[in-house]
């Protein structure tokens, strides 16, 4: 089973939309395994984002996800990783599908709602950054037997 880095970012936090994006997950099928209200700071924005040091829209990107809390999430599933990237829709909101998370709710790239991890690799660094081994949380549903 791969687990995967969710995160709705400040503007989904402000808009409540925290619910509405679990919902999705949960109702998918997939298995929240860890999950917390959270600020970002500095530090931990430029972890995070340590690919997109270079990038021009560096600067307001650190800015935008320091600017309130967010909701860090772990969840569980087969290929969630890809799977989730196709529910959260393509990074800029204007391509994305209706249907997508990203699609129904966004407007412009720099205030997209939700993060998502886009590789095995880059899913288990984001969850260590995010998330202390203690804090994500193992357990069997058995309602997994209806949807494997
Ligand atoms: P990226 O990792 O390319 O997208 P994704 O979130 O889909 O993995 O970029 C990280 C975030 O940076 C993206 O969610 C929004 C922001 N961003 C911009 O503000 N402008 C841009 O041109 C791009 C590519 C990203
Ligand atoms: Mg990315």
């Amino acid at each position: 089973m791969q687990k995967t880095f969710l995160m709705v970012k400040p503007d989904g936090v402000q808009r409540g939309l925290v619910g509405e994006i679990v919902n999705r997950f949960e109702k998918k099928g997939f298995q929240l395994v860890g999950a917390k209200l959270m600020h970002v700071t500095e530090e931990i924005a430029g972890q995070h984002y340590a690919e997109h040091k270079e990038r021009p829209f560096f600067g307001e990107l650190v800015e935008f996800i320091t600017s309130g809390p967010v909701f860090a999430m772990v969840w569980e599933g087969e290929e969630v990783i890809a799977t989730a990237r196709q529910m959260m829709g393509k990074t800029n909101p204007k391509e994305a599908l209706p249907g997508t998370i990203r699609g129904d709710y966004g407007v412009t790239v720099g205030k997209n709602i939700i993060h998502g991890s886009d590789s095995p690799e880059s899913a288990e660094r984001e969850i260590a950054i995010f998330f202390k081994e203690e804090e994500l949380v193992p357990y069997t549903k058995l309602v997994n037997e209806w949807i494997y």
